[in-house]
């Protein structure tokens, strides 16, 4: 049986031809239909829009298939998307999100293609638009960022709070590209690690952790020849595990010799992975980790930043509305 995933109609832009057609949804106790409504080669125009509005129809349906094409168009239409202002804060923040994950997916299927590598690019150019010019994004953006922590999701929401927090300590906009882009593909050097590793329930043993810490090189392995990825994007790559007091890797830099942009992602890292459940630990809330990271882990990280950091998100942070209780784990001696 054919299936159907539901898409609001206010993310097709008008006039332009699509590669999935538009279903509507019929019918009522159960047995429901699925009508065609728009062959995708003759576009949606106006008078469908129109036809919607007047019926205040409201949802479309492709066919699931579909889905990957859907997103791509999105992602084709970031622009035109995060700019239509006749949509809310939380819908273009939605849409945002909702390219990224499909991106990252692809990236991880195949990380060496460059077209993937300028999707990175666009996707950050348009993010950062979206952030720069929009007061609500900061809580629609971070609202929508997930709990759950699996390398897509963490990746992204470790960009989406990176680009905030830039945003915050007025950064330039060229500044925030280099911090979305190297924050989005931080953790890429994972794809090279087996799963069982990634995803183990419980402790790492040294053999184990040693085969994580390789995965800054292998990241950095997997980007330096492209043109698409600027050198400070790099620097976060390579250096978002190095510690102020020296104590991380691959290097055991210290200080200000690590970048700015790096000790940042340290921070926006730790806090990500800490706050979201994983493999070995549940997700612990937002106040319970920052006040950890300042009181026992504060050799890991420029504590000035990281002041600025806990006054960035303050009270905002919504994730604080819905986080389980505290767990009593230990810190963990790394993030993922
Ligand atoms: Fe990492
Ligand atoms: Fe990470």
């Amino acid at each position: 049986m054919d299936e159907y995933t539901a898409i609001t109609g206010n993310t097709l832009l008008e006039d332009s031809a699509l590669e999935f057609d538009l279903y509507l949804k019929s019918g009522s106790n159960g047995h429901s239909k699925y009508v065609l409504f728009c062959r995708g080669k003759d576009g949606f125009s106006k008078e469908k829009r129109k036809l919607l509005l007047s019926k205040d129809i409201d949802r479309l349906y492709i066919s699931s298939e579909d889905t990957g094409k859907y997103l791509r168009y999105q992602e084709d239409n970031l622009k035109s998307i995060v700019n239509d202002k006749s949509k809310s804060s939380k819908e273009r923040s939605g849409v945002v999100y909702q390219v990224a994950q499909n991106l990252i997916s692809n990236l991880m299927d195949d990380p060496k293609s460059g077209e993937n590598m300028e999707r990175v690019s666009g996707w950050v150019q348009n993010t950062v638009n979206h952030i720069m010019d929009d007061e609500d994004t900061f809580s629609s953006l971070l609202d929508i960022t997930s709990h759950d922590y699996h390398i897509y999701t963490h990746s992204i929401n470790v960009s989406v709070i990176g680009l905030l927090f830039g945003k915050y300590l007025n950064l330039e906009p060229h500044a925030l590209s280099r911090i979305g882009s190297g924050l989005l593909l931080h953790d890429i050097g994972k794809i090279a690690i087996s799963l069982n590793v990634i995803n183990k329930p419980g402790r790492l043993n040294g053999d184990e952790f040693t085969v994580i810490k390789k995965h800054p090189k292998a990241g950095m392995e997997l980007l330096e020849h492209r043109s698409s990825v600027n050198v400070l994007s790099l620097k976060i790559v390579i250096q978002h595990h190095e510690n102020y007091d020296g104590t991380g890797y691959p290097y055991g830099m210290s200080g200000n010799d690590i970048h700015l942009f790096a000790r940042i992602a340290r921070i926006i890292d730790t806090y990500d992975a800490m706050t979201s459940n994983r493999s070995y630990a549940d997700a612990k809330k937002p106040f319970a980790v920052l006040a950890e990271m300042k009181n026992d882990m504060s050799g890991c990280f420029d504590m000035e930043l990281l002041r600025e950091f806990i006054g960035f998100l303050g009270p905002k942070d919504p994730r604080k509305k819905r986080r389980p209780d505290d767990t009593l784990y230990s810190t963990p001696s790394f993030s993922n």
